[in-house]
């Protein structure tokens, strides 16, 4: 699979991701990472957790992914094709105010994405989903019906979702993401968390 760290992309294999595993029990994915504030947050906190960041835009990776630390790793790829390397592996997913695709196909339920997300999950993974108005207004849909359909598409998908939970701009402003600092002092300073586990 393809990762960057700055600038550089490299290849991984099975056997490499394996050794850089190698001590951690808890791996935490990413999706939708946009520029890895979040991961680098994540890994700096959590040294007993290797954290994973994965977007499809390489672009805005550059600054974050420099850093050296050892339990975080940038991964290029669509998260409707997540690379096999991460099947099974991971522990906990995030998805961070998604937009684009990623937001879409979690809209329809789409199962190319659904299916992944069940391949790089061990049997009892669990996942926080966090959705914003603007984004979803995009789309067609008010923050609370995109939240419920979201809440619905992944429960058919085998997801066992609590009830959404309203994000407010106090909640914004300390969340360690670079969207969710844009959003806190936005138009619109709302979000909806579904977490769940698998
Ligand atoms: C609004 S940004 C959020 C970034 C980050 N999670 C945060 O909280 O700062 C949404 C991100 O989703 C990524 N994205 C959209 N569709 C995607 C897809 N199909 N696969 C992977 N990443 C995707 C975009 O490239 C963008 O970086």
């Amino acid at each position: 699979m393809e990762t960057i760290r700055g600038k550089v992309s490299l290849d991984l294999d099975l056997t490499g991701l394996n050794a850089r595993l190698t001590n951690y029990n808890r791996v935490i994915l990413d999706l939708g990472t946009g520029d890895g504030r979040y991961v680098h947050c994540l890994a700096d906190n959590f040294a007993d957790a290797f954290v994973i960041g994965v977007d499809a835009c390489r672009e805005n990776l550059h600054e974050y992914s420099r850093a050296k630390l050892p339990n975080a790793l940038f991964v290029i790829a669509n998260a409707q094709e997540l690379p096999s390397e991460l099947n099974g592996l991971i522990s906990h997913i995030t998805i961070n105010f998604p937009w684009g695709s990623l937001l879409e196909s979690l809209l329809t339920g789409d199962c190319m994405l659904m299916h992944r997300l069940e391949l790089i999950s061990r049997s009892t993974t669990s996942i926080d989903v966090r959705l914003n108005g603007g984004a979803l207004a995009e789309q067609g849909w008010t923050l609370e019906a995109g939240a419920e359909q979201i809440y619905n598409n992944l429960i058919s998908a085998g997801w066992h979702i609590k009830t959404p939970v309203m994000m407010h701009a106090d909640v914004l402003r300390k969340f360690p993401s670079t969207w969710a600092k844009r959003l806190a002092f936005g138009r619109d300073p709302r979000a909806m968390q579904l977490s769940g586990y698998l």
